[in-house]
């Protein structure tokens, strides 16, 4: 498994703004788009694609175009649903999958609830949007999930990592032999004993729909 903090300081000033408690709901989702479009850049170096010949104004030439079938994309319901526009702002061919996982707040596990794939998953690309690698307790499962349905390469979004939980995916990523990286804009200092993230930024679903 491969982690990659995206240093660059676009990114650090909109981190920052969605940390602070005080952003509003309509400001942290617009942010969050912004900031995942920023990420997507770098989350998509390996994206697959295939020399084309084209034809300029002037001369042909040759390109590159994304291979066929599209990359896909899954957000985790509820929270990775606010980073989608701003990833398909960059693959708007994307074909979007669901998951949905939530953590079981007594045990801090996750547990799946909801699942809208494609059929035929097997050799595809895939982008995984899931806001906090807090426990990583998710996105394991998500992942195992996926590669046992055929995905042979793994790309997770997120804004904020937890040592812990980079820890806890790497243990458990062990036996998963499909490339798996991790974008994230940072890795902050620890969990706290509610499994929140510090510094964090709260509960990135809350501040996104402004409900719990
Ligand atoms: N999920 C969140 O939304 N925030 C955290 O800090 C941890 C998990």
């Amino acid at each position: 498994m491969q982690v990659h903090v995206v240093d660059h300081p676009l990114v650090a000033h909109k981190l920052t703004v969605l940390r602070e408690a005080t952003t509003d709901s309509p400001t942290f989702r617009r942010l969050t788009e912004e900031l995942v479009t920023l990420l997507a850049y770098e989350a998509t170096r390996e994206v697959r694609v295939e020399a084309t010949d084209i034809t300029t104004p002037v001369a042909p030439t040759t390109g590159v175009r994304l291979t066929s079938p599209a990359p896909l994309v899954v957000p985790i319901l509820r929270a990775g649903l606010g980073m989608l526009e701003g990833m398909q702002r960059l693959l708007p061919t994307a074909e979007v999958g669901f998951l949905g996982m939530i953590r079981n707040e007594e045990t801090l596990k996750a547990e799946t609830y909801a699942e809208r794939l494609p059929e035929d998953l097997s050799g595809r690309q895939c982008y995984l949007l899931d806001p906090m690698l807090a426990t990583g307790g998710t996105l394991a499962m998500a992942i195992d999930f996926l590669v046992r349905r055929g995905i042979d390469h793994i790309t997770a979004v997120t804004l904020l990592a937890a040592p812990e939980g980079v820890r806890r995916l790497e243990k458990e990523l062990e036996h998963v032999d499909v490339p798996v990286t991790i974008v994230t804009a940072a890795i902050d200092e620890r969990l706290d004993e509610n499994g929140y993230i510090v510094p964090g930024l709260g509960d990135a679903g809350d501040r996104l729909y402004g409900v719990v």
